[in-house]
This record gives structure tokens, sequence and C-alpha cells, in this order.
């Protein structure tokens, strides 16, 4: 594996050290102490300054308090070449945890591997991970969750391989039954969450809702917070879910098709929707209760409408929005137009478009200008996005770049498991 590119053992280590931290958490029992008396033998999965972390340089509460000189100071920090140097994982890591998974327990135990409380042991979450061409996963676990882990099939055979035996060391992560070849904007970017959905369908664990989740997402909530907040929908489902903007209709009018890895047009139109559906916009990132999956493997008009957008473009904007309002299915709302909600007031997802951002007293704005860098006009956040970003709603965020901005993921993170910690 010495032969990978340097981006990719990079991201694979990452993969791995999350994943491995898991499995050693696993292997402790469950506490069933008070919260208080707990918190003291929590105290050692707290990220402390003695580990390799960019602490040692960088103030994080500085950080997530938008203080400018610590946030100036963590920009120059992030394009020294002797700290991005310092912060990544040696390869031997890597190497050693695609063997051996005792090596992963020994060396990472960072991570919550027993339910933190009753209330999140009595509510199992099922995740999606599509983990793909440049997005590798900083993963959030608990043990009584279920995750279902897509590697892109273009990946190398040996990260393929690799992730597939660190998977195998937890018994609730698990490699897809069917892995695809992910096209960007095509069918296949929806295809690894169908793939998944049935795989998590069908495990013994009876989870109460479905995230999806992809490799530059990141939490801004701790499980428990997830738990309390899909709780409050009360079986209802959280994404976007709204009229399609008028430029975006032809992506289900006409026919595309994939040549040589890219999609384009082929020149047909299409019908309209099976059973005159409305077809709604929204995005790939959807938060539903277990009845929207049953229907999605079960019902008749979605296996429809499936197998019909199958030759659009970018399925993954309109499809579960779509699925979202025909009536019938667990937590749908009706597909009137009074029931339409924004990715700003689903809780699925925040994810920053450039043309959005502004100040504060613009009339236009949505949210306040990006920190980090843009790619394809998405906000990659930077450490100065953080305190803006953990105020937010939003259960996961997008996008993260730990390569770009490790200390925008690493005071993330830091900051999730102090709270996870101290609830
Ligand atoms: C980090 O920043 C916080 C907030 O400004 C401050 O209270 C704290 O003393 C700082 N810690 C260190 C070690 O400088
Ligand atoms: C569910 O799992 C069982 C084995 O555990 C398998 O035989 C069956 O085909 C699976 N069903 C689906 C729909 O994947």
């Amino acid at each position: 594996m010495w032969f990978l590119k340097r981006s990719w053992r990079l991201r694979l280590l990452q993969f791995i050290a999350v994943l491995g931290s898991l499995w050693m958490l696993s292997l402790l029992s469950p506490l069933k102490t008070g919260r208080s008396a707990a918190y003291i033998r929590y105290q050692w999965l707290e990220y402390t300054d003695d580990d390799e972390s960019p602490e040692k340089v960088c103030n994080c509460s500085a950080v997530l308090q938008g203080e400018k000189e610590e946030l100036r100071k963590a920009k120059l920090l992030t394009i020294t070449k002797d700290f991005q140097k310092n912060i990544h994982i040696p390869d031997e890591y890597y190497i050693h945890a695609a063997r051996d998974c005792r090596f992963v327990l020994i060396n990472h135990r960072k991570y919550i591997t027993f339910p933190l409380s009753k209330e999140e042991e009595e509510f199992p979450l099922a995740y999606s991970m599509v983990v793909h061409h440049k997005r590798l996963l900083r993963a959030i676990y608990a043990p009584q969750n279920i995750y279902c882990v897509h590697v892109d099939k273009k990946s190398p055979a040996s990260v393929f391989a690799a992730i597939k035996a660190i998977t195998s060391c937890f018994p609730n992560v698990f490699m897809v039954s069917k892995a695809v070849n992910v096209v960007y904007a095509g069918w296949t970017r929806v295809q690894p969450d169908l793939n998944c959905m049935a795989d998590l369908y069908n495990t013994s664990t009876t989870w109460k809702y479905f995230i999806n989740l992809c490799g530059q997402d990141f939490p801004l909530k701790t499980n428990l917070e997830i738990v309390q907040a899909l709780r409050s929908l009360k079986g209802g489902n959280s994404l976007e879910s709204e009229e399609m903007p008028r430029g975006k209709k032809k992506r289900v009018m006409n026919a595309y098709q994939v040549v040589d890895g890219q999609i384009q047009r082929t020149g047909k139109t299409k019908d309209p929707a099976p059973f005159n559906l409305p077809i709604l916009s929204g995005n790939a990132y959807i938060v539903v209760n277990r009845g929207y999956v049953r229907s999605v493997l079960e019902d008749k008009r979605i296996q429809a409408l499936i197998e019909w957008a199958k030759d659009t473009y970018s399925p993954d904007e309109f499809l579960w929005a779509t699925i979202q309002r025909i009536p019938g299915v667990p937590g749908s709302t009706w597909p009137n137009r009074k029931f339409d909600i924004t990715d700003m007031n689903a809780i699925a997802r925040i994810v920053k478009w450039q043309w959005h951002e502004g100040s504060e007293d613009s009339l236009q704005s949505v949210y306040p200008e990006c920190k980090g860098h843009h790619v394809r006009s998405i906000c990659v956040y930077g450490a100065g996005d953080l305190q803006w970003l953990i105020e937010q709603h939003h259960l996961f965020a997008n996008k993260f770049d730990a390569d770009r901005d490790p200390i925008a993921v690493y005071c993330l993170e830091k900051y999730l498991r102090h709270r996870a910690l101290t609830e």
C-alpha cells in the first residue's frame, strides 16, 4: 500500500483511526453509574494537549468564540508545512491498522463506543456512509447505532480491502453488499444510499431513523442531541423539499446517460413521472424514519419513480424530496406548496452556497461569508466558520476537508466530545 497516493493514504488513515477507536471502546462495558460519577471515568476520553493535536499551538475555545487573533493564527498555521506534517498520522499506523485490528485497539481509544445514556441506547440510528473519491469520512459512532459503508468502486483495490478489513472489526459497521461506481450528477449518486437502505433495513437492529453521510460531512451535534432532535420530529422526516426552480426542470424533462464517466443528454425527452407524481426539489442529504425507508424499498409507486429517475440529471436533488411528498409515506407531508421546506429549515444538513453568502444586514443573504474556501461554489469550512456553525439547528454540516483546514475539524470534534461527556 506504499504506492498509494499520499492523499489517499491520509484519508484512509483518518477513516481507520476513527473506526479503530470505535472498536477499542466497544469492548468496555457500559457504565451503570450516574452521570456525575461517570464523568470522572470519561475524562480520559477527552482530547488533551499531549495528543499529537493542533491544540498545542492553537486554542480551540478561542476559535469557537470567534476570537479574531486566534483565527488569524489558525489560518497561518494551516498553511505552514511543518504543522501540516505534524498533525497527520504517520503512514505506519495505516499499514498496521489495515492488517491488524488489535493494533488499532491499542493506538486509538478516543471514541465513545458505549451508550452514554439510556435515551440514546433506546433510540438506535442507521447511517449510510458514502465514502468515495477524495471523500473519506470522519465517522460519528455509537455502539447502539448501525453503519453501512459504501466505498466507490473506482477506489484502488487496496483502499477497498483495507476499509473492508477495518469494518469487519466492528459488529455494527459493515460494507454495503453491492458497491457501485459513482458518477457525479448521475443515477449512481443515489444507488449507494438505496443499497445501504436495503442492507440496513435487513439487519436485526430496529433503528428509528436513517441518516446518510458523505466523506466531507461532519456532525454539529452529539449523538444525544441528534436523538433528541429526532424524537422531537415526532415521526416526521426532515429534508429539503420544495418547488423545483424553473432552471432545474430540464433535468427531469430530458433523458441523460453516462458516457466515459460523464453525464450527458441523450437527445430524447422524458415522459412525465409515473402516477403523475409532482417532482420536488431538494438535496442528497436526508433524515428519515424507518417507515420512509420501508416505503422506498417496497412501495410500488416509489419503485416506478426510481426506474423513471434512472436517466435523469442529478436525481439526488429531487428523488428524496419527491418521495417526502407522496401521500402515505410515513412522516411525509402533502405535496401542496404550503408544506415546502427549505434546506435552512430542515435539520439534515447545512451547506453554504457562495451566492447566498453575505453580511447580516443584507436582505438577500442567507448566511455569513465563508471563512474557508469554495469548491464548486460550496463553502469548505475554515476555523472561522465554527462559531456560526455550532449555533445552527442542523445535525450535520457539509463540507469539511481535514487536509485543507484541519483546525476546523479538530476543534469541532473536540467541542463535540466535550459536550458528549458533560451532557
Ligand atoms: C483559550 O482561550 C480562552 C477564551 O479566550 C481563554 O479563556 C483561555 O485562557 C485560553 N487558553 C489558553 C491555554 O490560552
Ligand atoms: C436479508 O438477509 C438474509 C440473510 O441474513 C438474506 O438471505 C436475504 O436475502 C436478505 N434480504 C434482502 C432483501 O437483502
